[in-house]
């Protein structure tokens, strides 16, 4: 059975990998989790300066989900590089960095730093923070500044380059063809959603700024809905992510159209829970006469 997730130059030996933001920098789970059934591992979003993000609290539980306003906290490019990479260089999983910023050249600079970089396997780009270069507004709200970032990022490395599209959009495949054109990869959907929980109390949020990214299982349906969309308007792959809690939640993301799947906040719950969704693709598929990735599309 061939469940291989093959992007440019790279092959990932099977199709589930853990969501940037939710598994650290790998090490942290290094004690509980057997890395060959993990395909890839998402870093959390590198910048090029190292940042300590919001004020806490960071997260709020909400019905079938949480919501999280982690402001980028991350350790800059070069730590990066030179604390987190051995450790990754020494598992078995595909390494993508996905790259945050503030500023166009910073997303620029960090794939520059990391294009030579032995061990990073390919970008993952996060378009769904506030850009300064553009008023503050997230660049994946706007395709053509989607397809500006991914022209200029596509000229700076011969790696895989995935676009992570936001879904606080009115047309998701409107941005999923943006990057099609200017040489993505592939796209990877869906980042969070917006929300704000508000404490009766203080009558405030309580999220210090206010609204947060809402992830979980309250988002699978969303989630799905988005792969379907945007797996219709391009060709390149779509890899989905969002409110995955079992093998069953990854397999609808697979048949509306996906080729590989991430695993995020899940993880929180169940640490295992990417190797356990990866075993149950394969004992699905070989139940159900797939014989490769191609297959499931399209239900
Ligand atoms: C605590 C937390 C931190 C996150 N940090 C990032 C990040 O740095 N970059 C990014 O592109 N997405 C980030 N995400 C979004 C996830 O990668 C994923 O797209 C989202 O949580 C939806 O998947 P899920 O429902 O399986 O959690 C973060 C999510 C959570 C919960």
């Amino acid at each position: 059975m061939d469940l291989t997730l093959r992007l440019r130059g790279l092959t990932l030996s099977h199709p589930v990998g853990v969501a940037s933001g939710t598994f650290g920098y790998g090490k942290e789970y290094e004690p509980l989790v057997d890395f060959q059934r993990i395909g890839a591992i998402y870093t959390k979003a590198i910048t090029p300066e190292p940042r300590v993000g919001n004020p806490a609290p960071r997260l709020v539980e909400t019905p079938s989900g949480m919501l999280n306003s982690i402001g980028l906290a991350n350790v800059g490019v070069e730590a990066f590089v030179s604390h987190k990479m051995p450790f990754l260089r020494s598992v078995p999983s595909a390494v993508i960095v996905n790259v945050a910023g503030a500023l166009d050249s910073d997303y620029e600079a960090v794939v520059e730093r990391l294009e030579d970089v032995q061990g990073v396997d390919g970008f993952e780009i996060n378009v769904s923070c506030p850009n300064v270069s553009h008023g503050g507004m997230a660049l994946g709200t706007d395709p053509r500044l989607v397809a500006a970032l991914t022209r200029s990022l596509r000229s700076r490395t011969k790696k895989p380059l995935i676009l992570k599209l936001s879904p606080n959009v009115t047309d998701i495949g409107a941005t999923a063809e943006a990057a099609e054109a200017e040489g993505a990869d592939a796209v990877s959907c869906i980042n969070t959603l917006v929300g704000m929980v508000i404490d009766l109390k203080t009558r405030k949020p309580v999220l210090p700024l206010g609204t947060g990214g809402l992830s979980g299982p309250a988002i699978l349906p969303v989630a799905v809905a988005a792969v379907y969309k945007v797996s219709r308007r391009i060709k390149i792959p779509v890899i989905g992510i969002g409110g995955i809690v079992k093998w069953q939640d990854a397999v609808q993301h697979l048949l509306a159209g996906a080729s590989g799947v991430q695993v995020g906040s899940g993880t929180f719950a169940n640490p295992r829970l990417a190797q356990e969704v990866h075993d149950g693709i394969a004992a699905w598929a070989a139940q159900n006469g797939v014989a490769s990735l191609a297959d499931f599309h399209g239900g």
